[in-house]
């Protein structure tokens, strides 16, 4: 997951997130005041739903790229108002987005899922789904067993005017989704990079209230509407070792405020141990990750009431991460909440979190486990917007699919690409485009030139028609143009002979016309493999017609009337100045020969007017124009 980043981009982060920190205390001024930006979607839904308890609304579904909707049978436990789901089918292509528009900010962004067997065939999709370009989840087999195995969120800042969520299907059934929440948190929220967590998403692999009566989310614990509504499970059936259950309704100090906004119902269940005995948790988890630990005290019990009675070590998977903690005493009082947090690298596929008492038992209110996830860099934008003018020229069908980021997250680029980082831009570039027999019936355009860095182009064996775009010249490092058997008409542009890194060029099988660039066959490409054979109009090289013998016969007489007018032209001319001519020297000698000539006037006329069309009308004929005084 780890992603190339180099000086020069993490400078740039650097840069950006302390600007992006220092515009999120400008913003958060501002937010504090209000309300928190919450879009809750009921995915498949044709209606909004007001739930009056919570006093949400649940709009109708919107801002997906495709799919279909379908009720749910049985109704989902923990999200009774979600009735209908969208899903996707292969004909919808193998990635499929939400693209909502939202502020900038951090957001807790949450789906549900669940396999209402739409397809009848019993086979619960496994799927991946990705996040602003950077893949989050992966619902693994048995996950629509468990509601808490289907419910999923993640910590993530929006940075570009809106969140999309992508699905990416692996062939195993249909991806489907009931709902898709973005619900605005504070900006310093879990921060666990200084000065912001900007770049890395907070996955929740579980969020944990211990000996909680039930499961649940902020608003039903009356939490701040800022702490994103989070769900918090019980740990019945998640302790390991004998634990029991402690409980208090005396309200707790320092528990609820800014940035987290934790629900103070957290802290007042408590699991607990007798003396000696540990208390552990064991998550399943992606190996070799990050995982940022969040752990809650309050000292709630009536025995345990100074500093030194409950002492106790921390462990993940049997590394010390806290030494000798002491709830009352790092709190300041009973009563009052605690909140220790680390980040620590996990090898294997289980994270064992002990608790290890010093003194007496182990006393914990809440666990929350986040994997962390650096965000992917994303594909060049203008490189984007030209993949989407070329999915919508060469009218791409929906199955090939072409959503989202084209080249993240890595583990699914779009159809055809192959992409290539470019360190120096920190983003992702198209170096390679292969479309070859996919039935397309659009045009290439222009916007192709964009892709700057495509090395390869193969769009063989389809229906495509119009010209081969001049802009293709522009793709500096093009190695490999293989546009045969399509329907392509016009002429073969020049630029193309002045792209010096072409090795082949096979426009066979079209119906290309005029006559091959001369930049082709003698320009810096010599060396080049060219097919240009099956193009009825092409012409001038061996092996193609002569370009004389191509053309039409209204063509060949057109040329052979416009050749007689000129050379009937130019001998008008030429006939025409020789008189004129001989007419000067005939009336120089004249003037010689008779200086007191009588009709001087018309003679000093036409003659200005004769020297000006001989000299082309320079200066010369002015000198002649006064000369004729002197004769006087
Ligand atoms: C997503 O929405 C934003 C803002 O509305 C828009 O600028 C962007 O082009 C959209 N992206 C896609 C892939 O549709
Ligand atoms: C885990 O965090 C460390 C320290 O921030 C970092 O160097 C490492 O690349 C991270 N590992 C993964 C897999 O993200
Ligand atoms: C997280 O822990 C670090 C020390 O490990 C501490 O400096 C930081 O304040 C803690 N963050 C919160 C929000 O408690
Ligand atoms: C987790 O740690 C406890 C105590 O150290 C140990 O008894 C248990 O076997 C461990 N479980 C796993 C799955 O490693
Ligand atoms: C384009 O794709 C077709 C089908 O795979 C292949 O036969 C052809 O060789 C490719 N063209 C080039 C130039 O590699
Ligand atoms: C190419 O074909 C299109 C129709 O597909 C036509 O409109 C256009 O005029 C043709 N261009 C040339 C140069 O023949
Ligand atoms: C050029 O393409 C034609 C089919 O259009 C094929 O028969 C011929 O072998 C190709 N020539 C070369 C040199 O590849």
């Amino acid at each position: 997951m780890a992603h190339p980043a180099t000086t020069n981009s993490s400078n740039r982060r650097s840069l950006c997130s302390y600007l992006a920190l220092v515009l999120s205390h400008v913003i958060f001024v501002v937010a504090e005041n209000g309300e928190p930006t919450a879009i809750r979607i009921s995915c498949g839904s044709s209606h909004n739903s007001l739930i009056t308890e919570q006093s949400y609304l649940w709009l109708k579904d919107f801002g997906y790229t495709g799919g279909s909707s379908a009720p749910i049978d049985a109704k989902i436990t923990g999200a009774p108002q979600l009735t209908t789901l969208r899903y996707f089918q292969v004909s919808d292509g193998p990635e499929n987005c939400y693209n909502i528009t939202v502020p900038y900010g951090h957001y807790l962004i949450r789906f549900v899922f669940a396999y209402g067997d739409i397809d009848n065939s019993n086979r619960e999709p496994q799927f991946d789904v990705s996040l602003e370009g950077t893949l989050v989840h992966s619902l693994k087999p048995g996950w629509s067993a468990e509601f808490d195995m289907s419910c999923v969120d993640s910590l993530v800042f929006i940075n570009d005017g809106a969140a999309t969520a992508c699905f990416h299907s692996s062939g195993h059934g249909n991806p489907a989704v009931v709902s898709l929440e973005i619900l605005q948190i504070h900006n310093l929220a879990y921060e666990i990079l200084v000065p912001s967590n900007k770049y890395t998403i907070l996955k929740t692999v579980k969020r944990i209230s211990c000996s909680a009566i039930s499961s649940g989310y902020g608003a039903d614990f009356n939490a701040d509407p800022w702490g994103g509504n989070r769900r918090w499970v019980t740990d019945n059936g998640l302790t390991k070792g004998t634990s029991d259950q402690l409980r208090t309704s005396k309200s707790i100090q320092n528990c609820c405020g800014a940035p987290n906004f934790y629900p103070e119902i957290i802290y007042q269940s408590a699991s607990t141990t007798g003396i000696g005995a540990s208390l552990y948790y064991t998550f399943d988890i992606e190996p070799n990750q990050n995982y940022s630990i969040w752990l809650h005290f309050a000292e709630i019990s009536d025995v345990i009431v100074s500093k030194e009675q409950r002492v106790f070590d921390i462990l993940v998977n049997d590394r010390l991460i806290f030494t000798d903690i002491d709830i009352i005493s790092l709190a300041g009082g009973p009563f009052t909440a605690l909140v220790l947090n680390k980040t620590v690298l996990v090898e294997g596929r289980t994270l064992n979190l002990t608790f290890r008492p010093v003194q007496r038992g182990i006393l914990v209110n809440a666990v929350e486990i986040y994997q962390v996830i650096s965000m992917e860099f994303v594909t060049t934008e203008c490189e984007v917007w030209s993949l989407q003018a070329l999915k919508h020229s060469l009218g791409l069908p929906s199955r090939i699919g072409w959503n989202g980021d084209p080249c993240v997250p890595q583990e699914h680029p779009w159809n055809g690409l192959d992409c290539s980082f470019n360190v120096k831009g920190g983003s992702w570039s198209i170096v390679g485009l292969d479309l070859h027999d996919q039935g397309l019936k659009g045009q290439i355009g222009g916007a192709i030139s964009s892709l700057s860095q495509l090395r390869s182009v193969n769009m063989s064996s389809n229906s495509i028609y119009g010209e081969i775009p001049a802009q293709v010249g522009n793709l500096y490092y093009l190695a490999v143009l293989d546009l045969s058997f399509n329907n392509l008409n016009g002429s073969i542009p020049d630029g193309i002979g002045k792209l010096k890194h072409l090795q082949k060029l096979y426009l066979n099988g079209n119906h290309l016309s005029g006559k091959i660039p001369i930049s082709l066959l003698a320009g810096p490409i010599r060396g080049a493999s060219f097919n240009f054979s099956e193009n009825t109009g092409l012409c001038g090289i061996p092996g193609l017609p002569s370009c004389g013998f191509s053309l039409t016969a209204g063509t060949t007489t057109g040329i052979i009337f416009g050749a007689i007018t000129v050379a009937v032209l130019v001998l008008a001319c030429f006939l025409c100045l020789w008189r004129r001519r001989s007419n000067i020297i005939r009336s120089r000698r004249s003037l010689r020969q008779a200086p007191f000539a009588k009709s001087r006037t018309s003679l000093k006329k036409r003659d200005l007017q004769l020297t000006r069309t001989y000299v082309g009308g320079h200066l010369r004929s002015s000198s002649f124009e006064k000369s004729p005084p002197l004769l006087y």
